[in-house]
């Protein structure tokens, strides 16, 4: 028999690998049991394929099913289908006679791992009990090694996406430095779009996107020049052109890289109007990206409620009536609602990140709007 040989790899750890053999002969069993016993095996034993089935239920896992196919009940063929989906990491291996090789070859593509005829000589069978234990091995390294390169290749994608992230982070830092009357403004109208997006049912993956386009949508002005940024009276025709390339200028920066490209049409269309008059492309009513719709309320929010360098800040009130009057027209009509039904939400001291010294530092509801 020579089972001494196999019984170093019949070890998993301290713990004896585990055989359920599945046979309604109760003698095949008994003898299959007391040979694998000896060759160091713990073995166990069912009659059919339901006893097997609430077996692995009560006592599972085991490391091999070693099965006939003919059995009353629940027969092999049936069984291999139920244990796979249960515990798909046991060896399979099927007791066929001779003239049941045609289902034998069905066992072995119900994922049994091996088949085996009867009657059958014992060392044979160990052998290949071993050769499917190491089979089911080699399958369980293939996962985790699968498992392993997503998980290392997702780490990588998130190492790169957060470099990204960063130098765009210095490029808006910059902007900031050079436009310091619109510093925070970006953090401000990402905090209404959300609240605008999240009053209208919003989330996931989308809530995600509209969540850093409106933290991106300014960046194009990086572009602009200081002088014309900063103005304080009338821009020029020249000048206001400058301005109007900002959302163009904001997505050929941003272009290039695949991670933040969900975004550009979000920011290309933050100046669209309702009605058509916006720039850059004039898009009017729901070919407007819905972000767009939503960061363009946000966005003039805003601007009206900050001080600028060309004026002071309008009241609250003053700009929520503006809103309010220029829904169907700047404005999506069904998004100002949402707008104005947030407002408690988006008014919150201490939530929006403002210059020192300025009068918008003052959070909105303690502000005292000048008449
Ligand atoms: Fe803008």
């Amino acid at each position: 028999m020579g089972s001494a040989t196999h019984t170093p790899d019949v070890m998993e750890g301290d713990a004896k690998v585990r055989v359920l053999v599945v046979d309604d002969e109760e003698f095949l069993r008994s003898i299959v049991r007391e040979r694998l016993e000896i060759a160091g095996y713990s073995v166990e034993e069912a009659s059919n394929g339901t006893e097997a089935l609430s077996m692995l239920e009560s006592s599972g896992p085991y490391n091999v099913l070693l099965t006939d196919i003919r059995m009353p009940v629940m027969d092999g063929i049936t069984l291999l289908g139920e244990w796979g989906k249960r515990s798909p990491g046991t060896a399979g291996i099927v007791m066929s006679a001779n003239a049941e090789l045609d289902t034998a070859v069905h066992a072995l593509k119900m994922g049994a791992c091996d088949y085996i005829t009867k009657p059958f000589n014992f060392d044979v069978l160990l052998i290949t009990i071993e050769n499917a234990l190491r089979k089911k091995d080699l399958e369980r390294q293939l996962d985790d090694y699968r498992t392993n390169l997503e998980a290392k290749v997702k780490e990588q994608t998130d190492i790169i996406n957060s470099m990204y992230v960063r130098s765009i982070d210095a490029m808006i830092k910059a902007l900031e430095a050079k436009d310091f009357y619109t510093r925070g403004h970006s953090q401000r109208v990402t905090l209404y779009s959300v609240a605008i997006a999240e009053e209208l049912g919003m989330k996931g993956q989308e809530l995600e996107d509209l969540y850093r386009a409106s933290v991106l949508h300014d960046l194009g002005k990086i572009g602009v020049r200081e002088a014309v940024l900063n103005k304080p009276g009338k821009l020029s025709e020249e000048e206001f052109a400058e301005i109007v390339r900002h959302p163009e200028t904001a997505v050929r920066i941003l272009e290039p890289i695949p991670f933040f490209r969900p975004l550009l049409p979000a920011i290309l269309h933050h100046h669209e109007r309702f009605d058509g008059k916006g720039y850059p492309s004039h898009l009017a009513g729901a070919s407007i990206p819905l972000a767009s719709r939503i960061m363009t309320i946000a966005d003039t929010f805003d601007a009206m409620t900050s001080t600028r360098a060309y004026r002071q800040a309008l009241p609250i009130a003053d700009a929520i009536a503006e809103i309010r009057r220029c829904s169907g027209t700047q404005f999506d009509p069904d998004i100002v609602p949402a707008f104005l039904a947030c407002q408690s939400k988006i008014v919150i001291p201490g939530d929006v990140s403002l210059p020192e010294g300025f009068e918008e530092a003052i959070p909105f509801e303690y502000r005292q709007q000048p008449n």
